[in-house]
């Protein structure tokens, strides 16, 4: 970031801030003298340490970072977070929905509960978060819904299949809250994210259904080979995960009402590949709408 001026400072509440792309953007917007709240579901147990390296972080570097508890399954949680964020600083310009897990398998070998879970976290999280922020981003007149999508939404590959499409039906939502909330001034976009090294890989829930895996044995162990080593070859040309930080930094920083709706973060060929696409289903939308009389409820940005 090669900006002149200090940035007007925001407050920005960030969810799944443990590992990942959250860590590397709480860190990187206090840094930039921004008021961040980092969300961290379970503070007294498994994010006991992410916790207390953030608070230390904080405290060395006199940075306006606070941890708060934040589990987006559970809305008294995400409530209860939103409503510290406002009684603490009376505004929140930014959400950002980061929070995200990885059921990585064929869809045959996982159960409705299973698949359930997928979407509870990655979908409705951050319809409960935004549901919590809503009413108050409505009251200040202004604020952005930033969430954290992903290519697959756009080009599902097996063996991804509920992951792929818990992100689709986030950017549908991302769509949705943007037609519905523009004229209040609160701005939906997403950030579709290529695959980066964190921890979303080796945390993947494997299916539990071992009979029903089976079938796919030889082929799943290759699939799975082929991508580690793709993307062994190509780590230099995807690059690190701070290129989504970096992305989301920057939106946060960008003036309201001027948040471009998508931001693609890969390497050049998928870029292109998927920043088409996403151009067609743009076009694709508005002839829709206009053909079913419904064009005029389409947000104009
Ligand atoms: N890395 C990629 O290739 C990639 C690509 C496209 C999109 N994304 C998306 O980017 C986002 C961040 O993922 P990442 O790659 O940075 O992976 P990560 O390092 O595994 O981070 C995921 C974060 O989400 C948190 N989380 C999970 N369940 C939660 C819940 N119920 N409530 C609150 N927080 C919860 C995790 O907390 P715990 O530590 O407590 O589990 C962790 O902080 C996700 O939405 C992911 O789908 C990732």
């Amino acid at each position: 970031m090669t900006e002149t001026t200090a940035p007007e400072r925001r407050t920005v509440l960030v969810t799944g801030t443990s590992t990942g792309f959250g860590r590397l953007t709480v860190e990187a917007l206090a840094r930039r003298g921004h008021q961040v709240f980092a969300g961290l579901r379970d503070l007294a147990g498994r994010n006991q340490k992410a916790s207390a390296e953030l608070t230390a972080l904080a405290e060395k570097e006199g940075l306006a970072l606070r941890v708060i508890e934040i589990d987006v399954t559970d809305q008294a949680s995400v409530d209860r977070a939103v409503r510290s964020v406002i009684e603490t600083s009376w505004r929140l310009d930014v959400v950002v929905n980061n929070a995200g897990m990885n059921f990585a398998g064929p869809l045959e070998a996982y159960t409705a509960e299973e698949a359930h879970r997928q979407f509870d976290v990655n979908t409705l999280g951050a319809l409960r978060v935004n549901n919590a922020a809503i009413p108050y981003l409505r009251e200040q007149g202004h604020g952005a819904l930033i969430q954290i999508g992903s290519l697959s939404a756009w080009l599902t590959p097996p063996f991804n299949g509920l992951y792929a499409a818990s992100k689709a039906a986030l950017r549908s939502l991302t769509e949705a809250w943007h037609h519905e909330l523009a004229s209040a001034g609160i701005e939906s976009v997403i950030v579709d994210a290529a695959a980066y090294p964190t921890n979303i890989g080796p945390n993947a829930a494997l299916p539990s259904d071992q009979a029903r895996l089976a079938p796919y044995g030889e082929t799943l162990n290759r699939f799975v080979s082929d991508l580690v080593q793709r993307s062994t070859e190509n780590a230099e040309i995807i690059g690190s995960a701070s290129q989504v930080s970096d992305a989301v930094v920057a939106l946060v920083e960008t003036p309201d009402g001027k948040r471009p709706r998508q931001t693609l973060v890969a390497p050049p060929l998928q870029y292109a590949a998927v920043q088409a696409l996403a151009q067609k289903a743009d076009e694709a939308a508005r002839i829709v709408a206009d053909d079913m009389g419904i064009g005029a409820y389409l947000a104009t940005r």
